[in-house]
């Protein structure tokens, strides 16, 4: 499934005087902030050393170097112009993190509960199809690192492997949700809802924001030729989502909120929670950034963060990202492409991503006197400049 060039090097040796197919990696690093990644010593289609990786975007480097193209397409396209992909990216950088002293800071505490479930961090390992063409052990080093870290994972419905096996690749003390699609087939529906909660899943993320159509990715489609048909249903409307609950006892917990208005609707219909994404890009391009659309519910339906718990993603890579969203009221963020990225590396790969994120979220709150994160409110940030270009 990888490049291989372990062969190619051997022959290399032979035949020295060749234009080296596995050369000293030269990669176009896609504007990324620039914190001094040298890969001249990385060879191409060559797994580089975990020693060389200090951040989130080494990550997606290193799986850009490792991937086959169209695999490292698959997972970092996004649709259309990709505006909403570029926009999760940046949106940081036009936030400020207020950062107070005088507090004592000697006891980070980051665990969070999600839906009454407790896990050691604040972020987790979103639904992403197809963990297998990164590595394959596939969803099982996924759920295996998260177990072990004490971190959410909620595997896709389009995963490599089962529903069964990767329930099986948890630990004993591990809570794992699974995410679902709205196929047409109804059947399908209610057994794979079935089959999720006799595995010992506890919630449901019930992705509502490409029903019946993906978006057009184009840096995908390059590869792949035309879409196949989703087998996700057009005609689902509101009837259709307060109609799922009746189909498990399992929390149900919409994926793909995009509007206030949409917030507000799931709060009306007795939802526990909400997640507000914009599927790291994938679906509506030039749909806002979930700090857009957290600033609009805080503005509009402010309700809905007392009621429900709301989750959010897109585009976070720094522990100042999740921290910015949780200062919008989110109670846990999301990271879709940067765990099946480290998966490159199998398990070792995801742990040291949850590592370097970790360490990253509870440096920041020392720096800025939050020794909890229940503590991290509104007062932490300055959204002015978000406010005045998109509040609606
Ligand atoms: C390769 C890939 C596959 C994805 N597959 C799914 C999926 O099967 N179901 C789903 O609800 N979201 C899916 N998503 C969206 C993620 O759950 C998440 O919303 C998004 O990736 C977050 O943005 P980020 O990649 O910038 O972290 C996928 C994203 C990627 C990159
Ligand atoms: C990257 O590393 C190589 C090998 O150590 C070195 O020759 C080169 O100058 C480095 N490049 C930069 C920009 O630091
Ligand atoms: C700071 O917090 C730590 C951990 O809660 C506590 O043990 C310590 O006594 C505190 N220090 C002061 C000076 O209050
Ligand atoms: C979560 O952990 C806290 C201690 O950190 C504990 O008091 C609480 O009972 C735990 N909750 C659950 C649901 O396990
Ligand atoms: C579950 O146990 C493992 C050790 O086996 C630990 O590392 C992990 O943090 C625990 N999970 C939670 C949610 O505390
Ligand atoms: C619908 O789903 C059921 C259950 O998974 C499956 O047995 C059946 O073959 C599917 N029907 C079609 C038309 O795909
Ligand atoms: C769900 O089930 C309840 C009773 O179990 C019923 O009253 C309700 O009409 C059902 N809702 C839908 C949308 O099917
Ligand atoms: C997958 O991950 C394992 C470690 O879990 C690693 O040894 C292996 O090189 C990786 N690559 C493939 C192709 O499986
Ligand atoms: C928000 O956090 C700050 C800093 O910890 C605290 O002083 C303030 O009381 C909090 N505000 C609210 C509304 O909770």
């Amino acid at each position: 499934m990888l490049a291989r060039c372990s062969l190619s090097l051997f022959l290399l040796a032979l035949v020295t005087s060749l234009a080296p197919l596995c050369s000293a990696a030269d990669i176009d690093q896609e504007g990324l902030p620039d914190t001094g990644l040298n890969t001249s010593t990385w060879i191409t289609g060559q797994l580089p050393s975990l020693d060389d990786i200090w951040d989130l975007n080494d990550i997606q480097i290193a799986a850009k170097n490792v991937l086959r193209p169209r695999y490292y397409a698959s997972y970092r396209t996004a649709a259309l112009d990709e505006i909403t992909y570029q926009a999760n990216l940046n949106i940081w950088s036009q936030i400020r993190l207020n950062g107070y002293s005088f507090r004592n800071v000697s006891d980070i505490n980051t665990r969070t509960e999600i839906l009454g479930y407790n896990f050691t961090m604040p972020f987790f390992i979103a639904p992403a199809a197809q963990a297998g063409h990164a590595n394959r052990s596939a969803e099982l080093s996924l759920a295996s690192a998260a177990g072990k870290a004490g971190i959410l994972y909620v595997p896709s419905i389009s995963s490599t492997k089962s529903i069964e096996e990767i329930a099986a690749a948890g630990l004993s003390n591990q809570t794992m949700f699974h995410q679902e699609y709205i196929w047409s087939n109804q059947s399908r529906v209610s057994d794979e809802l079935q089959r999720m909660e006799q595995a010992g899943f506890k919630a449901i993320f019930l992705t509502v924001d490409n029903t019946g159509v993906n978006g057009i990715r184009t840096r995908s489609l390059r590869y792949t030729g035309a879409q196949d048909e989703t087998g996700h249903d057009a005609s689902f409307d509101l009837n259709s989502l307060a109609g799922f609950r009746n189909l498990t006892t399992l929390p149900i917990v919409p994926k793909g909120i995009k509007t206030w208005q949409d917030a507000k609707t799931c709060l009306d219909l007795g939802f526990p929670a909400i997640y507000v994404s914009n599927h790291g890009g994938r679906v509506l391009d030039t749909a806002p950034t979930a700090v857009e659309v957290l600033l609009d519910i805080r503005k509009n339906a402010p309700e809905v963060f007392d009621k429900m718990e709301v989750y959010a993603d897109g585009g976070v890579r720094r522990g100042t990202d999740v921290i910015k969203l949780l200062a919008l009221g989110a109670r846990a963020v999301g990271l879709g492409r940067t765990p099946m990225f480290a998966n490159i590396w199998g398990e070792e790969g995801v742990t040291h991503m949850i590592q370097l994120l970790s360490t990253e979220l509870q440096t920041s709150m020392q720096l800025m006197g939050a020794n909890d994160v229940s503590q991290i409110n509104s007062t932490y940030i300055n959204t002015k400049l978000v406010e005045s270009m998109w509040l609606q």
